[in-house]
């Protein structure tokens, strides 16, 4: 299974824009790295009634997988719009376990858990929070949780913006300490947002386990 599928995102942009980025999106299928973590869970004869937070849920890509699939959900996002698109499509479907969530990545402390997923959302945190961040992650997953998402690393386009957090592959494998990393793949390739916007990716995708 490949993760590639760059050609999906959005900017690190305004309201507005991340809104259109839902109206873009709608209806797209889970990500690869969100299946193979629920696939490991699976042959543990784990899943269901777990714990996932979903940080920058958007409006439901991931997480309304996760609610179908018996999981509870923590959604956090710092767009009501993502948020209320989610609650929406949940009680359409009469989905039990969503906490939706309205908050920044930088100071919202996070419930320990049994995933933490995180799409296309890391690198909105701003890099002078992303250690703090990285460390809520770590400690609120169980010994044997897992994380699932991606990272930008150093030669996307994205990189140069300030407000951007990248790793490089150095720094990719600190982050990835506490963990057994299940699968990794980068990819770097020139792509258009549905935004339209013309960009260069290099994207670490990560599936990791917290170590005992
Ligand atoms: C590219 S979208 C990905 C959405 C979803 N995870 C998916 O895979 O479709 C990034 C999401 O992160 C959210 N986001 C950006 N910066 C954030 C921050 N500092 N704190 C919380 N959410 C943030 C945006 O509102 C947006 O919904």
């Amino acid at each position: 299974m490949s993760d590639s599928e760059t050609s999906d995102e959005g900017a690190t942009t305004p309201s507005r824009d991340w809104q259109r980025y839902y109206c873009a999106t709608e209806g797209r299928p889970p990500r690869p790295t969100l299946l193979r973590a629920l696939a490991a869970f699976a042959r543990e004869g784990l899943g269901a009634g777990g714990l996932a937070v979903d940080l920058g849920c958007g409006s439901g890509r991931d997480a309304l997988p996760l609610l179908r699939a018996g999981w509870r959900v923590w959604a956090l996002d710092s767009e009501a719009e993502g948020l209320a698109r989610l609650q929406r499509q949940a009680a359409a479907e009469g989905l039990e376990g969503l906490t939706a969530v309205l908050g920044r990545f930088e100071d919202t402390p996070l419930p320990p858990c049994d995933l933490v997923n995180a799409s296309f959302s890391l690198f909105a945190c701003p890099p002078a929070h992303f250690p703090a961040l990285w460390s809520g992650i770590v400690t609120a997953l169980r010994p044997g949780g897992r994380f699932a998402g991606q990272l930008l690393g150093p030669r996307d386009s994205w990189a140069a913006r300030p407000e951007t957090s990248f790793v490089t592959r150095d720094g990719l494998d600190a982050l990835l300490a506490p963990f057994t990393v299940e699968h990794l793949e980068e990819e770097e390739t020139d792509s258009v947002t549905p935004m339209g916007e013309a960009k260069h990716w290099h994207i670490w995708h990560v599936n990791a386990r917290r170590s005992s």
